[in-house]
């Protein structure tokens, strides 16, 4: 079998774990032929296709380091048009793939999804995404490192806003779920979570910020991208035309503090955590994760069973069709009970 592998979508620690162990157990347990696409979908469009040969040595060694060797694009959109379909059609036919090994997020697998009907190319999907918002998979590789270096930065920033006496907010990424920022804000012990799922009442926060003025001090506030105040709509920080996902985020942090700083008598600060958690390398936990996923894809393209993603659920890797994955984003439910643990030991979700 000849097979290729892409990563597509924003980069995440652990796509270069997944990368080995698919290739490796392609080529040990199949004696497949394994290449891997440059770019996401961007290398199997155009007039040649932008590959690479992935041999055993080419994915030796690259376990532990972050991106990914084979590149990535969140803007490629090979459904855009009839040309762009046809090129994927001629590239896919050209190499003689049989199937496509797609690492990403809901977006990589709707494109998958929407290739595998419109031009026939046979998809074996792996999910990956630090924001951890894939349906059907509790957990994704590079959430773990995300939710690390998160942590971490909310601790650094607890002993300056202790020293300063003021309200720190810090951004976590995550898109239109809040995992990431609630469970770095529980690890990172912040005082307010903001969710993109529980729009936020500002004078709650005014009222905890003031109390806390009296006692502790200073307050640490962990808000995810997505969330927003009741009655606001969403910070958006650009829009990128064509792309599968068009809408980036960013910036609420900063809309948060100039709402909130004509309150309150200390300085409101907020810093945007940005890429620097998308990068740097997986933690020991993704590593593992990661090339389980690797290797469970590599089971799927050796046993036929196309157009399913591998997926983690209570515990253990199985897979799904990707049709049941595409377009769809998982967040965090009402009932969660990582949400009334928040609330019972006096975090403030934004709400009364
Ligand atoms: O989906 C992963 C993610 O890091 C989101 O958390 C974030 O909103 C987005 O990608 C950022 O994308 P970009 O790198 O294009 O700014």
């Amino acid at each position: 079998m000849r097979v290729g592998v892409l990563t597509g979508g924003g980069d995440c620690p652990g796509l270069n774990a997944v990368i080995r162990a698919v290739t490796k157990s392609l080529i040990r347990q199949g004696g497949c032929e394994v290449l891997g696409i440059q770019d996401g979908f961007e290398g199997l469009m155009g007039d040649a296709p932008r590959v690479k040969p992935l041999s055993w040595d080419e994915v030796s060694g690259i376990l532990h380091i972050g991106g990914t060797i084979l590149g990535t694009s969140n803007s490629a959109n090979p459904l855009k048009n009839a040309e762009t379909l046809a090129q994927v059609k001629r590239n896919v036919h050209t190499l003689g793939l049989d199937v496509v090994v797609s690492i990403g997020g809901d977006g990589t697998q709707s494109l998958a999804y929407g290739l595998a009907n419109a031009v026939g190319m046979q998809c074996v999907g792996v999910p990956k995404t630090i924001d951890n918002d894939i349906a059907n998979c509790e957990r994704s590789f590079g959430f773990d490192t995300a939710v690390a270096t998160a942590t971490e930065a909310l601790r650094r920033i607890e002993s300056t806003a202790n020293s300063h006496h003021r309200v720190m907010i810090v951004e976590t990424m995550g898109r239109n779920a809040g995992w990431l920022a609630l469970e770095a804000g529980v690890a990172g012990a912040a005082d307010i979570i903001l969710l993109p799922e529980i729009d936020y009442d500002l004078q709650t926060i005014i009222d905890v910020c003031k109390a806390r003025e009296q006692r502790q001090r200073y307050t640490i506030i962990c808000i995810g991208e997505g969330a927003k105040e009741s009655g606001q709509s969403l910070t958006v920080r650009e829009r990128v035309e064509h792309s599968p996902d068009p809408l980036r985020l960013g910036g609420v942090g900063h809309v948060l503090r100039e709402r909130l700083q004509p309150h309150l008598k200390s300085e409101v600060r907020a810093t945007v955590l940005g890429h620097v958690q998308r990068g740097g390398d997986p933690t020991p936990f993704d590593r593992v994760l990661a090339t389980q996923f690797g290797h469970h894809a590599a089971q799927l393209v050796l046993s036929g069973q196309f157009g399913r993603m591998v997926t983690l659920q209570n515990g253990a890797i199985g897979s799904v069709e990707i049709a049941t994955v595409a377009n769809t984003q998982r967040q965090i439910a009402a009932d969660h009970p990582l949400l009334t643990m928040a609330r019972d030991i006096g975090i403030c979700l934004g709400q009364p």
